[in-house]
């Protein structure tokens, strides 16, 4: 071979063949939020809760929890893949209403996003062929969890957004096709990102389709207490318990303690017998030691400390009231002020869909300096008696 044949260009590296991935929408609107100059910019994009002046609390009862763990904690050696069980232990209360019996076992995860992974991951290891059914429109990070775990995912209808309408009937009609051994993803009360909320009938009929046909329910409760109340929101989640002998449940402390960075959470899984669960537990625990060995103490160490606190309890309580009663007022307003959106106050949570489309999206951002994500979703708790009166007339005007 000749010197001037020789190919001396740097063989291309492993990071060379990877594909360039787009950026998720939600950092998109960040991006262009950032860079906008106008200091009066609405940001209704990202979904953290926010006070009237904007801003996003650290709760008085997390601050107060927080001084009382720096002051005892006397060590921070590992926990174990399992995390804090007087955590898991203080929390089960809140989530199942009753202290749950031997058939249900639960352990700290980081964050509900954590939960739902070690959810997927636990659902591939029992049936490597279930098929994992999410709602549509729904919380994206559903899809993109399941499949991490190489499950199949199954879309069904779930939300009209131009009637804002939940499509219950096309959403039964679409789950004849399951099969024994599937999987479903329900959200328990404000649902991200259309704040719709089945009716405990449909509730009713859902859990007992669930059980008649053997499909495995994973309940993500993200909100608890952000919608009409800590039971309330719950609701459903508890019923379908009732009804399925076994489901996942996957928990989120961040919005309703506040806590997002922190990554507070916690899986539980039911089985038809304690030995069941026991089998669960110990797969999960070694499959949490490969994904993230041990979750974060701080966050799950705080709620710890409030639910067990009667004082910090109660405080949390009635910030969390704060929180919804906020939410529910901004509802009201908005359906006031608009009331071609009158169907928003009769969502819940943090979250609406809006029936607006992509162009209008758009001109929102380019002509008013309001952000939200591209499908229309608005976080309720981004507007504010500021600016809420200013989000109506640009609305009006896109219509
Ligand atoms: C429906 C839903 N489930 C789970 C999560 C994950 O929550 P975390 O931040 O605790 O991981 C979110 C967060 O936005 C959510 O909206």
């Amino acid at each position: 071979m000749s010197p001037q044949s020789l190919d001396l260009r740097p063989a291309p590296g492993l990071m060379d063949t990877l594909a360039e991935q787009p950026l998720d929408p939600m950092l998109m609107v960040l991006h262009l939020l950032r860079n906008d100059p106008r200091p009066d910019k609405i940001d209704l994009g990202i979904g953290v809760y926010r006070d009237d002046s904007g801003h996003t609390p650290i709760l008085q009862s997390v601050k107060a929890a927080e001084r009382h763990l720096i002051e005892t904690q006397t060590s921070k050696d590992y926990l174990s893949p399992e995390g804090d069980a007087a955590f898991v232990a203080a929390l089960a209360p809140i989530v199942f209403g009753t202290e749950p019996d031997d058939t249900a076992w639960g352990m700290q995860t980081p964050g509900g996003t954590g939960a739902l992974r070690l959810a997927a991951a636990l659902l591939h290891r029992t049936n490597p062929d279930c098929r994992v059914w999410i709602g549509t429109p729904g919380y994206v990070n559903h899809a993109m969890l399941m499949q991490a775990a190489s499950l199949e995912v199954i879309e069904h209808p779930f939300f009209d957004k131009p009637t804002q309408t939940l499509l219950f009937d096309a959403m039964m009609s679409a789950l004849n096709e399951v099969r024994r051994g599937d999987a479903i993803v329900l959200q328990s009360g404000c649902h991200n990102p259309t704040g719709v909320e089945f009716s405990h009938d449909q509730w009713q009929v859902l859990a007992q389709f669930l059980n008649d046909r053997g499909v495995v329910p994973v309940l993500d409760m993200a909100y608890q207490g952000l919608g009409s109340g800590l039971d309330d929101d719950a609701w459903g989640l508890r019923h379908v318990l009732t009804q399925v002998p076994e489901a996942l449940v996957c928990v989120s402390g961040s919005k309703n303690f506040g806590l997002y960075r922190d990554r507070a959470g916690a899986l539980w899984v039911q089985g038809s017998n304690p030995n069941s669960v026991r089998r669960a537990r110990t797969n999960l625990n070694l499959m949490a030691r490969t994904l993230w060995s041990m979750p974060p103490d701080h966050g799950a160490a705080v709620v710890r400390i409030i639910l067990t606190t009667p004082q910090l309890n109660a405080l949390w309580r009635s910030e969390l009231d704060v929180m919804r009663e906020r939410l529910t007022g901004l509802r009201h307003d908005l359906a006031t002020a608009v009331p071609e959106f009158e169907t928003v106050k009769r969502q819940s949570g943090m979250f609406s869909l809006l029936p607006l489309d992509r162009d209008q999206v758009t001109r929102l951002r380019i002509e008013h300096g309001i952000y939200m994500v591209e499908s229309g979703r608005i976080n309720i708790a981004g507007l504010n008696q500021g600016n809420l009166p200013v989000f109506a007339s640009a609305l009006r005007s896109v219509l």
